[in-house]
């Protein structure tokens, strides 16, 4: 029985998670900054690394204690190193090689995108068919994998421009709506008719794998206020309008991604989907990728958002394959980050 102590500080949650055997969550404390982020509606690297610093040790400190264990007890430290904010990252990278350098445990650095990826096994242990498509949706990253097993991830396609949660986000701003924009414009969309606006999809060239999602951002900018100038604003709108655009925007969104999904598919001979991340959690995208034709697995909504469980639990099997980090572990920018790779 392996239990490994997880930490994840790549962007704006502090956590640390407990987890038995890759599977079994026995602890998941998050410390989120959403609060101190809303106000500049999205996240100011500087503010969460000093968020990270001052969570990081009463966090990993209330995960032992809700999984009634101890540093002792530990099989392995393991750290999502990247991607990430560097500042962020750092926080998480040094606090993990300290602990497993003072308490002479292995050090297991995971790829915080391929934990997003994994995070469909948590407390679930389903048996997914492979190769299986994987999509990871979030804040930072949307991109598609080929997964022929969780230790062999490849990279299919990705965004050229803004991630789909980043797209979420600022059609909340537009729209004058609080952050993070995902879960408020999914709860409106559900009341909204979808075509009373019709916004663009990009599927760029044919076979493409890749996304594009500034071009829907900016559309729905221009609907809000105007081609011209500033004449209007979201404050113009009525509540039935922004519920409708909500659920335009979010039609758009969604059939891009079952689009994308579909190609993928065709393209791998793929026997199942996996979806992964904050995004994971939109009811439209769910709803959508019941009718794929394919069994498709998603984390349990507390392992949509960022949390450490996902890369503790990951990190059961690369330390049962042997892959331990020296402690010299890197932690790796998204401007450093090639995900091919990984
Ligand atoms: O995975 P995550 O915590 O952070 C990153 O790794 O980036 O994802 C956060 C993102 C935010 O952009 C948020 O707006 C979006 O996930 N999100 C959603 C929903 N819940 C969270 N987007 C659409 N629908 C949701 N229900
Ligand atoms: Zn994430």
């Amino acid at each position: 029985m392996a239990q490994i102590l997880g930490i994840e500080s790549t962007c704006d949650e502090t956590a640390a998670a407990v987890v038995i055997d890759g599977l079994r969550v026995s602890s998941n404390v998050v410390a989120t900054q959403i609060d101190l982020h809303a106000k500049y509606r999205g996240v100011v690297p500087e503010i969460a690394s000093r968020a990270h610093l001052e969570k990081i040790l009463p966090v990993v400190r209330e995960a032992l204690d809700a999984a009634k264990t101890s540093f002792k007890d530990l099989d392995a430290i393991s750290v999502a190193h990247r991607p990430g904010l560097v500042g962020s990252l750092l926080i998480g990278v040094t606090a993990a090689k300290t602990l497993a350098w003072t308490l002479a445990k292995p050090l297991v650095g995971v790829d915080h995108v391929h934990a997003h990826l994994f995070s469909v096994k948590l407390e679930t242990d389903a048996q997914i068919p492979m190769p299986a498509v994987g999509l990871v949706v979030s804040g930072g990253h949307t991109a598609l994998y080929q997964i022929n097993s969780f230790l062999d991830v490849r990279l299919i396609g990705a965004t050229i421009d803004d991630a789909v949660g980043e797209a979420y986000d600022k059609v909340a701003a537009i729209l004058g709506l609080g952050y993070p924009g995902g879960p408020i414009i999914d709860s409106l969309a559900a009341t909204g008719d979808a075509a009373a606006v019709k916004f663009p999809r990009t599927l760029l060239a044919k076979n493409s794998l890749d996304f594009s999602f500034s071009g829907l951002k900016t559309a729905v900018l221009y609907h809000v206020r105007g081609f011209k100038g500033r004449e209007k604003t979201a404050d113009a709108l009525t509540p039935r309008e922004i519920r409708d655009i909500a659920a335009a925007f979010q039609a758009a969104c969604v059939d891009v991604i079952a689009k994308k999904i579909s190609r993928a598919i065709a393209m791998i001979g793929a026997k199942s989907v996996i979806i992964g991340g904050g995004v994971a959690a939109n009811k439209g995208l769910r709803k959508r990728m019941s009718a794929i034709g394919l069994p498709v697995f998603f984390p349990l909504p507390q392992y949509c958002t960022d949390n450490a469980a996902m890369s503790a639990g990951l990190a059961d099997l690369l330390l049962a394959a042997g892959k331990i980090s020296s402690l010299d572990l890197d932690a790796i920018t998204y401007s450093q980050f090639l995900p091919e790779s990984a």
